[in-house]
């Protein structure tokens, strides 16, 4: 997702920089920048002098060091808690007020991010961007308890500028977007497998039932069924109810490390992935 979002910054007229401890991520996220502005040439939604000015507004790098100075962090690290809040240490560090210190978690509590930073809590906020960020239209703002008026104000104003809408939704755990939509995930998982229809039946059902791009099963292999079982997790032990569960199903196709689309398997086989 720090991919998608650190193009569409870049196609917003912004200067970025996408960090990463991993080399290949990076070469991967290079590629796909090209990747997708080609296509936009070719598509004529933009001219290649656009496509050109936006892959140049993108800077690589492995460490923060990099981008001292930048105004706007957006963390986009993997659903786990402690690897978010190491992360935001070091972000204060790096990123001094009056920068805004966002992250894109999909479900961990705002509030429980930002007491690392102790008297820096206001200037963190929750800015939630939904995959593929250059396609979907929302963004997710969520203040947590110290977060301020200024900074909710100015993640408004940026989610504007990338031209997203953004809509705000309180720090309970997974917000709204996945408070409802992993739990139909979830039970998606549930229906397979109870065997009241196959996983193809399953999603043919909902896409031409209810008119959904993707059935929720392709949709959580888009995802990744990590990401899924992680926010699941969640909203289990944060919101305390066992319909949170994550299904057996899912659990048992994460442990066998089908992930969905980034390992070429999950619910189902994507060979040229
Ligand atoms: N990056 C940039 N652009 C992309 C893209 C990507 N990764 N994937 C697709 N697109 C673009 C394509 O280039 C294409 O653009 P053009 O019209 O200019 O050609 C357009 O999107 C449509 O793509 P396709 O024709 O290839 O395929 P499609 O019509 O089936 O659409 C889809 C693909 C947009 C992904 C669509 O299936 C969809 O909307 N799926 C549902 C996605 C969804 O629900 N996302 C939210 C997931 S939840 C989340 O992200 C948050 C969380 O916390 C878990």
């Amino acid at each position: 997702m720090g991919s998608g979002i650190a193009l569409t910054a870049a196609q917003s007229g912004l200067k970025v920089w996408q960090l990463d401890v991993k080399a290949d991520q990076l070469e991967r996220a290079k590629a796909y920048h090209r990747k997708t502005l080609d296509r936009a040439v070719e598509k004529q939604r933009i001219t290649r002098a656009d496509a050109d000015a936006a892959l140049a507004r993108i800077q690589y790098a492995g460490s923060m060091d990099a981008a001292r100075g930048a105004g706007w962090v957006v963390e986009a690290a993997t659903e786990n808690v402690e690897v978010k809040k190491a992360i935001f240490k070091q972000m204060q560090q790096a990123f001094p007020a009056p920068a805004v210190l966002a992250t894109n978690t999909s479900s961990i509590s705002i509030t429980d991010l930002a007491a690392v930073v102790g008297a820096d809590a206001g200037r963190v906020i929750g800015m939630h961007f939904f995959n593929p960020v250059p396609v979907m239209a929302l963004v997710e703002v969520i203040k947590g308890l110290a977060t301020t008026e200024e900074t909710t104000r100015r993640t408004v104003e940026l989610a504007k500028a990338m031209g997203k809408t953004p809509i705000p939704a309180n720090d309970r755990a997974g917000f709204v977007s996945n408070r409802v939509l992993m739990p139909m995930i979830n039970e998606a998982f549930h229906a397979w497998m109870e065997g009241v229809a196959g996983p193809e039946e399953i999603d043919q059902i909902m896409k031409l039932g209810c008119n959904f791009p993707m059935g929720p099963l392709r949709l959580a292999d888009f995802i990744g069924l990590d990401v899924c079982h992680d926010i699941m997790m969640v909203l289990h032990r944060e919101l305390g109810n066992p319909k949170f569960f994550p299904c057996p199903m899912l659990r048992q196709l994460v442990q066998a490390g089908r992930l969905g689309d980034k390992t070429g398997r999950g619910v189902f086989e994507y060979p040229a992935k």
